[in-house]
């Protein structure tokens, strides 16, 4: 693929890197690249991070044809930079492209896209412990008439966030409530796809929970209100007796890939570990019976999170005396060291980007 790079006149300042927060300051430029049905996806380009310009009337504006990604570069030591098994993220774009009937990515294409701007932007991949540079992909429908039909033209766009930890509270366990009122998604509809409309889905649920001093929510399934499902930004496992449990990829939750990767460490490492459907009233009853013995979340942009609460009607449960688990500091320590290059990755997960 042919990406034409255009560099910016006037580079930023870099923010300090000990107060970056989540997805506050971005890079220097971005990657665009348009779809219209005659040319398929053309003009790949690298180009100074500028505002969009959009007519009004654009599809995303108005029926929420977008889908994103979320993914990450890091710093090694060593001073290189390194992806997390960035094809998977590739993958998953063009599931949700395909339920949203949005125009498909060239696998291949969508990952040099990726490694080509990381490569432009890798002076911004911070190097304190605990930073990268998160990379946003995102995929929406840009025709221009207020008619529903089926999609024609749209935009692939990368902008890129230098970022620390996703809850101020950082490795800290967080609290989270189990919502009982919204629902997310429901198996059919696209809670399997990483589509904006999901999240604008949950932001009710989400101000509730954050008003009351919860991170998060954890949604019950939409059918029986009944099965853990997962959190807002990432999904959940439990250590309930000698068993690790998450919810099953049911078709209404997101398949994450911390998720998988987590699942791939415990099995290789002979844990006990089953894929699911798990009740809020097992749930209960082990947080009641003393058999959760730890519970946490998942996701690219919270890495491994330990749970220390957890409310239910009205009710609030401490997991762990609210301190971190030894499962969770294991995936913890072994997933961040992969990533960040400090233990040897015998799975395959990383991509190295080369020097500018
Ligand atoms: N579930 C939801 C709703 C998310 O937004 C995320 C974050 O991307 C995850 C789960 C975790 O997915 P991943 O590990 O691929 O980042
Ligand atoms: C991620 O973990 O990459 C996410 O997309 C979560 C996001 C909602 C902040």
């Amino acid at each position: 693929m042919d990406i034409r790079i255009e560099r910016t006149a006037t580079p930023a300042q870099k923010p300090d890197s000990t107060k970056l927060g989540f997805g506050r300051y971005f890079t220097d430029h971005m990657f665009i690249m348009d779809y219209t049905p005659d040319k398929g996806w053309h003009d790949a380009r690298i180009v100074p991070f500028a505002n969009i310009s959009l007519h009004p009337a654009a599809t995303v504006f108005h029926y929420g044809a977008e889908i994103f990604e979320g993914m990450k570069a890091y710093r090694r030591e060593d001073g290189t930079v390194q992806l997390f098994r960035p094809m998977e993220n590739v993958k998953r774009m063009n599931s949700s492209a395909d339920r949203l009937c949005l125009p498909l990515l060239d696998e291949e294409d969508a990952l040099e896209a990726i490694k080509k701007f990381v490569e432009v932007e890798q002076d911004w991949v911070p190097s304190n412990p605990g930073t990268s540079l998160y990379l946003r992909p995102f995929l929406f429908g840009c025709d221009e008439q207020l008619g529903l039909h089926t999609l024609q033209n749209a935009m692939f766009v990368i902008i890129a966030s230098p970022v620390g930890s996703y809850y101020a509270a950082g490795i800290n366990p967080v609290k989270i409530m189990i919502e009982t009122e919204d629902v997310r998604a429901v198996k059919g509809g696209t809670g399997y796809t990483k589509c904006g409309g999901n999240y604008a889905a949950s932001n009710r649920a989400g101000a509730r929970a954050e008003a009351n001093g919860y991170s998060q929510v954890l949604w019950l399934d939409g059918v029986h209100r009944k099965y853990i499902e997962e959190v807002g930004a990432m999904n959940v496992m439990f250590r309930i007796g000698d068993e690790i449990v998450t919810p099953d990829l049911s078709g209404s939750i997101l398949p994450g890939i911390t998720r998988k990767s987590c699942l791939e460490v415990l099995r290789n490492e002979g844990y006990k570990v089953s894929e699911r459907r798990l009740s809020v009233d097992e749930l209960v009853e082990a947080m009641e019976n003393g058999t959760l013995r730890e519970a946490w979340g998942c996701g690219t942009a919270a890495v491994v999170s330990p749970i220390g609460e957890l409310a239910y009607q009205g009710k609030k449960y401490t997991v762990n005396n609210f301190e971190i688990g030894e499962v969770t500091q294991h995936l913890y320590n072994t997933l961040t060291g992969i990533q960040w290059g400090k233990i040897d990755d015998s799975y395959g997960w990383t991509v190295e980007i080369p020097k500018a």
